[in-house]
This record gives C-alpha cells, sequence and structure tokens, in this order.
C-alpha cells in the first residue's frame, strides 16, 4: 500500500502471544521500557502493539471507542503519548466486523467492531496517536469481495485522517474468502498469510488453527512475489523466546522471518527475556537483511523436502543465503554462488550467527543440525560486508 509507511517490514511488539486478554497500561507501559532498556527499540523495534481486548464494551454516548477503564484508567491517548515519549510508536487492535474475536473467550462483549463506523474509529484513532492498525477479520460470513471491500473501508479511512498509519490486516484466521493466494498489496501494508501460529515446530497442517513454524514457512515461501516496499506478506508475530521451540528451532524462526522480509513482531515477555532470546532477536546481521532497503522477500533456490534452499536479494548488490535443515537429522546442505544469482570468480561468505567470513569461489555448503537454518551475506570478490555495528541507518518506522 503505497501510504508513505512501512518501506520496510515493520517491527516492534505485540501483546496477543504471550499475554491474549490479559493485558492493562502497566503491563504495556513495562513491556515498552524493556524494549528500550534492552536495546530492541535501537535495533528497530519500535510498534508496541495492543492486541484484542482494550476495549470498553461500551462506546460513549457520541459513539466513540473507549479503552476499559479497569484495564486502561489513564485512556487510550496517554498510552500512545508514553510510548511516543519513549521514542516508540502505538499499535492497536481493531475488527471490521461487530465483535472482535478475543480467541477462547467467545468473543469480547459489547459491539466494539468498527462495522459501519469506520471514519469516527479511524478519527479516534488518529486523535489517540495510533501509528498502527491490526485489523482483524476473526469471524462472520462474506466473499472474497466482501472481505477486500470491508478491508478498503478502513484504509480510506485511516487516509482520510491524514495520519500515516501503518495497516496490518489479517484476512486469514476467519478463512471465510481469500486463504493465502490474494496479493493484498493494494489494500493494507501487511497482511497475514496463515492462521495463528503457536510455539511448536510442526502441526502438520497447511491451514486450521494453529500453525506451527515449519507449516507457516512452507505457506509463505511461495507467496514472495508479493513482497514490496509498503507491502509485505505476515507471517505471524514471533515465537521466539517463549517455550516449545529449541534454541535452534527459534534461530531458524527467525532467521527464516528475516530471509521472508516479514514484520519482525516479538510476542515474547521482553521483560524476562533470556540472554539466548536476546541474541537471537537482536541479531543485526538478520535485522539488517530483513530491514534490506530492496524489501524483496527471498524466493527458493531449491527445496528437496529434507533440503531448502533461499536467496534474497541486498540492496548494496549482495545476496542473503539460507540453508535450512527440515528434515530430523544433521545433514548437508550445499548450493553454489551462481544457482543464488551471482556471477564472477570469488566470494566471501559472512555467516551472520558468527560473523566468521570465509572465501569460495562458488560452492556454497554447510553441515545443518535439524530444523536449523545456517545463513550467509553473500558478497562478491573484494567487496566483503562488514556486520552492522549500529542500527538500521533509516528506522523502519517513520514516514518520509
Ligand atoms: C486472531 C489473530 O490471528 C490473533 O493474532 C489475535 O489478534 C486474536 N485474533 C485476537 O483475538
Amino acid at each position: 500500500l503505497e501510504n508513505g509507511v512501512a518501506r520496510t517490514p515493520p517491527m516492534g511488539w505485540n501483546s496477543w502471544n504471550t499475554f491474549g486478554c490479559n493485558i492493562n497500561e502497566t503491563l504495556i507501559r513495562q513491556m515498552a521500557d524493556a524494549i528500550v532498556s534492552s536495546g530492541m527499540s535501537d535495533l528497530g523495534y519500535k510498534y508496541v502493539v495492543v492486541d484484542d481486548c482494550w476495549f470498553n464494551p461500551n462506546r460513549d454516548s457520541s459513539g466513540n471507542l473507549q479503552g476499559d477503564p479497569s484495564r486502561f484508567p489513564s485512556g487510550m491517548k496517554s498510552l500512545g503519548d508514553y510510548l511516543h515519549g519513549k521514542g516508540l510508536k502505538f499499535g492497536l487492535y481493531e475488527v471490521p466486523v461487530a465483535k472482535t474475536c478475543a480467541q477462547g473467550t467467545g468473543g469480547y462483549p459489547g459491539s466494539t467492531g468498527s462495522q459501519g463506523h469506520e471514519a469516527q474509529d479511524a478519527r479516534q484513532f488518529a486523535a489517540w496517536g495510533v501509528d498502527y492498525l491490526k485489523y482483524d477479520y476473526c469471524s462472520g460470513s462474506g466473499t472474497i469481495n466482501d472481505q477486500v471491500t470491508t478491508f478498503a473501508k478502513m484504509r480510506d479511512a485511516l487516509a482520510a485522517t491524514g495520519r500515516p498509519i501503518v495497516y496490518s490486516i489479517n484476512p486469514n484466521s476467519f478463512h471465510c474468502c481469500t486463504g493465502p493466494q490474494r496479493n493484498w498489496g493494494d489494500v493494507a501494508n501487511m497482511w497475514r498469510t496463515t492462521e495463528d501460529i503457536t510455539n511448536r515446530w510442526d502441526t502438520g497442517n497447511t491451514n486450521g488453527y494453529p500453525m506451527g513454524i515449519q507449516n507457516i514457512v512452507n505457506v509463505n515461501v511461495p507467496l514472495a512475489g508479493n513482497a514490496r516496499p509498503g507491502a509485505f506478506n505476515d507471517p505471524d508475530m514471533m515465537e521466539v523466546g517463549r517455550s516449545g521451540l529449541t534454541d535452534t528451532e527459534q534461530r531458524s524462526h527467525f532467521a527464516l522471518w528475516a530471509m521472508m522480509a516479514s514484520p519482525l513482531i516479538a510476542g515474547n515477555d521482553i521483560r524476562s527475556m533470556s540472554s539466548a532470546t536476546q541474541t537471537i532477536l537482536k541479531n543485526a546481521n538478520l535485522i539488517a537483511i530483513d530491514q534490506d532497503s530492496l524489501a524483496v522477500q527471498a524466493t527458493q533456490v531449491s527445496n528437496d523436502g529434507s533440503r531448502r534452499v533461499l536467496a534474497k536479494k541486498l540492496a548494496n548488490g549482495d545476496v542473503a543465503v539460507a540453508l535450512f535443515n527440515q528434515s530430523g537429522g544433521t545433514t548437508t546442505i550445499s548450493t553454489t554462488a551462481a544457482a543464488i544469482g551471482m556471477s564472477g570468480s570469488s566470494f566471501t561468505l559472512r555467516d551472520v550467527w558468527s560473523n566468521a567470513t570465509s572465501t569460495t569461489t562458488g560452492a556454497i555448503s554447510a553441515s545443518v543440525p535439524s530444523h536449523g537454518t545456517v545463513v550467509y551475506r553473500v558478497s562478491g570478490a573484494g567487496t566483503p560486508t562488514s556486520p552492522p555495528t549500529s542500527p538500521p541507518t533509516s528506522p523502519p518506522t517513520s514516514p518520509p
């Protein structure tokens, strides 16, 4: 969507994966403090997104949305001010139907959805200082055209406010109409391509709730052609730093999200994350690959079911290559510089985790543990890229 924002994939944090409906302003403020003190905001994690369940079930006498007075007693504008005061951005959740989904709780009480209130609610979000709207089609029945019309309505309402607001939509947690195939780049800055993620490696499905990391990758990789500045496939918020995945799997998860030019929206408790989690979420090499200004998604070079190779072109002529082991045991995965679109006779490979460099005349190969992903940043002769030591130069969050 050409609305001036999300020129690279948005980065931030969302309350849903860890907290579900158990949210309040103290929690969100503490998380914001931790995003700053951990150094994550300096690396680009800017959007703090309050997901479902922030609502007062009753609109005010003028029909305006209100925050739940017991969970957000200071009000939503005050929360936005707090986040902006920390150099962060304010994200909020809504739905295009009558009721939000509040999954697992049978729906949030009241009529808090924006259906029929699009213009009024968009103005309210802008007045609160909202910088990012997650718009979640989680229930209802319709057709693909209804869904497109419904999402476009809020797109236009947000544009009419004049405030730059990242528009993040979820057409896929309720599969009434589109499935992951539709390219939503005319409607939104990012769109979910799958059902909800969960903290498991493989749930065995390509559809249906919930989905493991491997299953989401299977759906999202073929959609590479949709990604461009302002428009990104969204394979869902991350499970890094939550239980259920091994360290190797969490590294793979983060590396694959970066290769897929995915929004990097953390879903863990930032206040108490381990140093292992920090090492993953703060990997500056992978963040630079995700946030590269070409903003293309990695395409598949090969996949024999066990060994999968992805390549992502980068703005300076380098190519990031991922060697992803989908099998149950350690294996060697190989490709070549020519296969990832590079010509020449000498290349430098930088391992994104160790920063170790090596040179090659074309062969690219690594021994990769089960569910692991080795990522090299490949440069042509004489132009090895130094590892980024400081945050990406232009934060993905600011409008031009
Ligand atoms: C479904 C979405 O896919 C989740 O990310 C979350 O927003 C829940 N709805 C909230 O009810």
